[in-house]
């Protein structure tokens, strides 16, 4: 089935997908962003990352493209068009198109969208998560407001690729005072060995991700006891557990930082055990 984007309202073949060379996103990276997971065809908690879509546009004044209604109608039919029973739906909304100038365009400039959807093997997702997956730790040089889903994803992008380098999947970056704030593309927890889970409070340091949210209800489910804190690279080498959570691998144990093993080198019974049940306290639709 060939692949088909939605751009600025019209279905696409990809070969044909483009925006304008003076789109803000291109230029400034001047838009944000939600990857939504699908399964079964289904998309998963749409409704809390358009919820997320709405509070990045409005903390960078950028208009919403289209009413949430029609928003939910183009998401399903471009995973509908590619035919996506496992995998991502992408979505971008950038500033618009406009004479390069930094300042915000002229009022009126319609903001630009852009949605794409790809499929993503749930078995080779599983077989990392059977297996554990190594982080590496990179400085936290981003900005101040990476709450936003902003899509200048520079720092990211080099984090991610210095992992890959090291034969890891994931980069945690870690503040000034040594603190772990998230992944490269993930929020970071800790299991300790009182069997309290940690993970960083959802301030202006770090993405509150939408599986993050969700797994705070799984956490209360399983009588496993939360705590919002910062962590130490050293905790964390030191911790019973580690692991990650993003939309696209739910939950993901760590079993190497830095080529330390985490525990005893395998995927973690906590971790594992909330893996296993994650699916039921999302909402699909
Ligand atoms: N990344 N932190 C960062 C920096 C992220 O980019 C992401 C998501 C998360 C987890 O958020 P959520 O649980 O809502 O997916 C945390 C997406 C998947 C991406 O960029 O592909």
């Amino acid at each position: 089935m060939s692949r088909i984007a939605y751009v600025n309202g019209r279905y696409l073949p990809h070969c044909d997908a483009a925006v304008h060379v003076e789109d803000r996103g291109y230029q400034f990276a001047d838009g944000v962003y939600e990857v939504c997971e699908v399964r079964g065809g289904r998309l998963i908690d749409e409704r809390r990352h358009m919820e997320r879509l709405v509070r990045s546009l409005s903390e960078l004044r950028i208009a919403m493209p289209m009413s949430l209604r029609a928003l939910s109608v183009v998401l399903h039919e471009v995973v509908r068009r590619n035919g996506v029973r496992d995998g991502i739906v992408y979505l971008q909304v950038t500033r618009g198109v406009a004479k390069r100038d930094h300042a915000f365009p002229p009022n009126g400039t319609r903001p630009a969208i852009v949605v794409t959807a790809s499929r993503i093997d749930p078995a080779r997702t599983e077989r990392f998560a059977a297996e554990g997956i190594a982080v590496v730790t990179v400085p936290d040089n981003r900005w101040d407001r990476v709450d936003i889903k902003s899509i200048a994803l520079l720092p990211n992008v080099l984090a991610k690729q210095a992992a890959r380098e090291q034969g890891a999947r994931e980069a945690w970056f870690v503040a000034s005072d040594g603190t772990v704030t998230e992944g490269s593309s993930s929020n970071a927890w800790i299991v300790t060995a009182g069997r309290e889970v940690v993970t960083r409070k959802a301030d202006h340091s770090i993405l509150k991700g939408i599986t993050r949210t969700v797994l705070l209800e799984v956490l209360k489910a399983h009588d496993l006891t939360l705590v919002e804190r910062p962590f130490t690279v050293a905790e964390a080498m030191g911790a019973r557990e580690a692991f990650i959570t993003s939309a696209s691998q739910t939950v993901m144990p760590v079993v190497r930082i830095d080529g330390q093993p985490v525990g005893n080198g395998a995927p973690g019974l906590v971790a594992s055990a909330l893996r296993a049940d994650f699916g039921r306290y999302t909402e699909k639709s």
